[in-house]
């Protein structure tokens, strides 16, 4: 018999932890120093200047594009958001009380059936299907929000921006500058970041090389996780729960005696203050001010402060699903609607990185260590108790 225990060193990380699994250079996150950078530039940067799509077309072709460039990758955005015949017609007969996240994956497959790139395989036909992906997510979440609401559903406008686009598909009226840029900047900040949970499913499925499509399928069920995208419609319904700022002491002491997590907080790779989270608690302030209802800010800012105080020493600070639900709040979106958001962004980055890793593509495949009995006789069933 072969050797059914390994012997001698091995290492093991829990959960992956600080394990290299690709070579990429997509984006880069200084977990102590609190930067992250897309193709070298800092997001800020990019959340000051740039736009979702000129943010998609740096992340998928690795440079910020030329006047041209983006005119074009824009117009084929723009474009390809309408949804096949029959997904439209599916998303009208599925029923409405499954999470939007399960709606997304069903409809985001579905749609791949009537890809008229679907059987190429080549670099063209490949980003081809990656745009119309990209480009559909947006429409899938909101046709499906606009029916299950007893809505008629908005056709794409073609004048409008992706950000623009989806408030004005979810709502029925053209958003306002500000909000429109403001919802931008949300999806820039989701866009990338590394070998996150989502993106390594994304990569896992693709190293076998199976298809983008399913690669994308794969990336969303892993951020439906309230771990890893699931959190942000969390801290909202952590944020009503306290009611007031007031009791947010009260609640965060019980939930970590009782050793509860708090939504919004913790990180795999940061262990100071989320670049993202900094961003948008700007955005909630000011969204908070301007509509002259400060409570979730209020609760949050000082669930900010406990927390900090009390785990800050061990590396606890607020993520980018912390304050993204009180922008989305402000911006209209409904709550189970926050995690297809951050699907609709982060499309762009596992479409990334399964391009990227699957140029010189090699399937994953780890090992467990078997900690099991090496020898049990088999028991026929007669004789078990
Ligand atoms: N609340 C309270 N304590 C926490 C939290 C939290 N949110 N996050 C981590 N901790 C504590 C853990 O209890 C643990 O304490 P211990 O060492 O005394 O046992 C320690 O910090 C380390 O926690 P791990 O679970 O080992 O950290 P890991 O890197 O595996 O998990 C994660 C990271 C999943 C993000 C975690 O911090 C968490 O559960 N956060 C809450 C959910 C959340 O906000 N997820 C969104 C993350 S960002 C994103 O995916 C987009």
């Amino acid at each position: 018999m072969g050797v059914l225990k390994d012997t001698g060193q091995i290492e093991y990380s829990r959960g992956l932890e600080g394990v290299i699994a690709a070579l990429s250079s997509i984006s880069a996150i200084d977990g102590t120093q609190g930067k992250l950078i897309y193709r070298g530039i800092p997001i800020e940067a990019l959340a000051k200047y740039s736009t979702y799509e000129e943010t998609s077309y740096l992340l998928l072709y690795g440079e910020l594009p030329t006047k041209e460039n983006l005119e074009k990758f824009e117009r084929e955005m723009r474009e390809l958001r309408n949804l096949p015949e029959k997904v439209e017609e599916c998303l009208k007969e599925l029923p409405p009380d499954p999470h939007p996240m399960d709606i997304l994956k069903v409809a985001v497959a579905h749609a791949a059936l009537y890809d008229p790139d679907r059987q190429r395989a080549c670099r063209e036909g490949v980003m081809r299907k990656v745009i119309r992906i990209i480009a559909q997510i947006p429409t899938i979440i909101a046709y499906y929000h606009r029916t299950r609401s007893g809505k008629e559903v908005v056709p794409p406008d073609p004048e409008l921006g992706h950000a623009a686009n989806f408030l004005y598909m979810l709502h029925g009226k053209r958003p306002d500058e500000e909000e429109a840029k403001i919802f931008d900047v949300a999806l820039i900040l989701h866009a990338e970041h590394g070998l996150n949970a989502s993106t390594f499913a994304a990569m896992v499925t693709a190293s076998t090389l199976s298809d983008i499509n399913s690669a994308i399928v794969s990336a969303i069920g892993a951020l439906k996780g309230p771990l890893h995208g699931g959190a942000n419609e969390r801290v909202l319904k952590m944020l009503d729960e306290i009611g007031s700022a007031d009791k947010a002491e009260e609640y965060v002491h019980n939930a970590l005696k009782e050793k509860r997590r708090i939504m919004g907080f913790g990180h795999r790779v940061y262990k100071t203050y989320d670049p993202r989270a900094r961003i948008l608690k700007e955005y909630a302030e000011y969204l908070s001010n301007k509509y002259n209802d400060r409570k979730y800010i209020e609760i949050g800012e000082k669930i900010e402060e406990i927390m900090i105080r009390e785990l800050g020493k061990k590396g606890i600070f607020p993520n980018v699903d912390f304050y993204s639900g009180i922008v989305y709040h402000f911006l209209g979106i409904p709550r189970d609607l926050f995690t297809p958001v951050f699907a609709m962004a982060r499309s762009v980055g596992w479409a990334a990185h399964v391009c990227e890793y699957t140029q010189n593509n090699r399937i994953f495949r780890p090992r467990a260590y078997y900690i099991g009995p090496e020898y049990v006789e088999y028991n026929p069933i007669e004789q078990r108790r």
